[in-house]
């Protein structure tokens, strides 16, 4: 599937000043979504991040990260693994916590969904410190998985999250100072 680009895939984010907290500027993926070719550029574009590299599987957290992880899985034909908040996943996990933006979270993988071998490819919505997809990568290095290329549609510069994840092949669709 090829999209019609309308418009840059920056314009169809919507900014947010003080939200969720004081000094926080949201960048807020909604309004990609809420328009069919604001959502079909984005998949297409995070696609075009990925032809052409060697993997099985990709693996994205809850929640954004299912909301761009799974289109792009599917459309590849690739394997999805979901990342989920501490509590959710029914079956043996293993898990790891981690600092945000604002505020600290944990996060859980079955311990069954990736094995030595797998060549995985990490897609979330947008990095900001850096600390859901290093806890990411970890979990999915402790289970064997090779971390082949890491993609988000947004990523906050300043915040120099990329630093946390020199070891890797990290990209990007839109960037924010
Ligand atoms: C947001 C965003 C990224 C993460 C980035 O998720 O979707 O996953 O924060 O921040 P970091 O680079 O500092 O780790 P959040 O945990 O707010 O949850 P959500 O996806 O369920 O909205
Ligand atoms: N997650 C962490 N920081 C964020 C921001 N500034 N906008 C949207 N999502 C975020
Ligand atoms: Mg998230």
């Amino acid at each position: 599937l090829r999209c019609v680009k309308m418009k840059e895939l920056k314009e169809y984010v919507r900014s947010i000043p003080d939200f969720p907290e004081p000094g926080i500027i949201f960048r807020d993926v909604t309004t990609i979504l809420q328009d069919p070719d604001g959502l079909c550029l984005s998949i297409d574009e995070l696609r075009g991040k990925l032809q052409g590299l060697d993997y099985n599987m990709i693996v994205g957290p809850e929640s954004r990260g299912f909301i761009f992880g799974v289109p792009v899985a599917y459309a590849e034909h690739k394997a999805f693994i979901p990342v989920r908040k501490k509590g959710k996943l029914p079956c043996e996990t293993v898990s790891i916590d981690y600092d945000l933006e604002y505020g600290k979270a944990t996060i859980e993988i079955h311990k069954d969904a990736i094995k030595p071998g797998d060549k995985v490819v990490i897609v979330d919505d947008l990095i900001a410190t850096g600390g859901t997809t290093e806890a990411i990568a970890k979990l999915v290095e402790s289970l064997g998985g090779e971390i082949v290329k890491i993609v988000f549609v947004m990523e906050l510069e300043g915040l120099k999250g990329r630093e946390k994840l020199s070891k890797y092949n990290v990209d990007s669709l839109i960037k924010y100072e």
